[in-house]
């Protein structure tokens, strides 16, 4: 494994990089099974898998994350929104109004919606809030390493870093990849907080635009976090604005609450007054209600 994961070996994202390159090869179809004889794939394999290491970014776009920001999506309270996702990856979670969702106190989005997500709530989010229907208008991300959707090899790299066992993950992915093959949002190719000013300076009046991101400003540098915080605050104060994140909350309650705390954070100007909505898990499992 070493021998494999040369200078990328000390990295944490480097087992990620390494089983991601054997499940590539069971997608691919060249090994179909190669669990059951890692060792062997592993050597045979030696120089296309060490080649996948050192080249390949772990890319990941987990759509469940869609069934904990849609509550935030509908407290921002507009009618029609224009999305800007920060880190979006494939885009695919700007797409989360086409999917259909469960909670205790309801539902959302249509019975034949090609993917319906649930997963474990508790204290909301409540019925009235389940009740809004915004139109999405607008679809636009960021991305410092777009996945294009309609590129066959990059769409089955992105499925490769589902972990192989994992087939409810898999399964949604893939609705969702083939959703977003006909209708594929707009990526822009850069850093967030290069691209972000700019964007927001051209804003249309008539929708409110809402910025949004899950699990990505992990990657920021805490000066890099404030500077995001910054660049937000000063497009709120020019004109309206909604701020969805959904991020590691930086606290550690996990053995009070039983699950990773990340939360999910709504700001909207005039006001900017940030709301707490929910504490989530990491993949848009698990959801404890906070907001009214
Ligand atoms: C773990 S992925 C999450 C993708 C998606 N938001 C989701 O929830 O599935 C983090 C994404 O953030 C992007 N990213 C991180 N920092 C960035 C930056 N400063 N500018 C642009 N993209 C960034 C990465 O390229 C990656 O696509």
């Amino acid at each position: 494994m070493e021998e494999i994961c040369g200078a990328r070996g000390s990295s944490w994202d480097a087992p990620l990089a390494l089983f991601g390159g054997v499940h590539l090869l069971a997608l691919g179809g060249e090994e179909p099974d190669p669990w059951s004889r890692l060792p062997q794939v592993l050597r045979e394999h030696r120089a296309r898998l060490a080649r996948f290491v050192a080249e390949e970014p772990v890319q990941t776009n987990e759509v469940q994350r869609a069934w904990g920001l849609l509550p935030g999506f509908l407290s921002a309270g507009a009618p029609v929104l224009d999305l800007v996702e920060l880190g979006p990856s494939a885009g695919l979670n700007l797409l989360w109004d086409r999917w259909a969702y469960r909670y205790p106190a309801g539902s959302w989005g249509s019975d034949d919606a090609p993917l319906a997500l649930h997963g474990e709530a508790e204290g909301g989010p409540p019925a009235e809030l389940l009740e809004r229907r915004p139109l999405v208008r607008g679809r636009l991300g960021i991305d410092r390493a777009p996945v294009d959707v309609r590129d066959d090899a990059a769409a089955l790299r992105l499925q490769a870093f589902v972990w192989a066992d994992q087939e409810e993950r898999l399964a949604r992915l893939r609705a969702a990849l083939e959703v977003a093959r006909h209708e594929p949002p707009e990526l822009v190719a850069g850093d967030y907080l290069e691209e972000l000013p700019r964007l927001l300076a051209a804003r249309a009046p008539d929708a409110l635009t809402v910025v949004f991101h899950s699990a990505s400003t992990a990657y920021l540098s805490a000066e890099d976090r404030a500077r995001l915080g910054g660049i937000v605050e000063k497009a709120g104060e020019e004109a309206p604005l909604a701020w969805l994140s959904y991020e590691h909350a930086g606290d550690d309650i996990q053995g009070e609450i039983g699950f990773e705390t990340f939360a999910l954070d709504l700001r909207v100007w005039p006001g900017g007054e940030r709301r707490r909505l929910a504490r989530l898990d990491g993949h848009g499992n698990r959801l404890r209600w906070l907001g009214p």
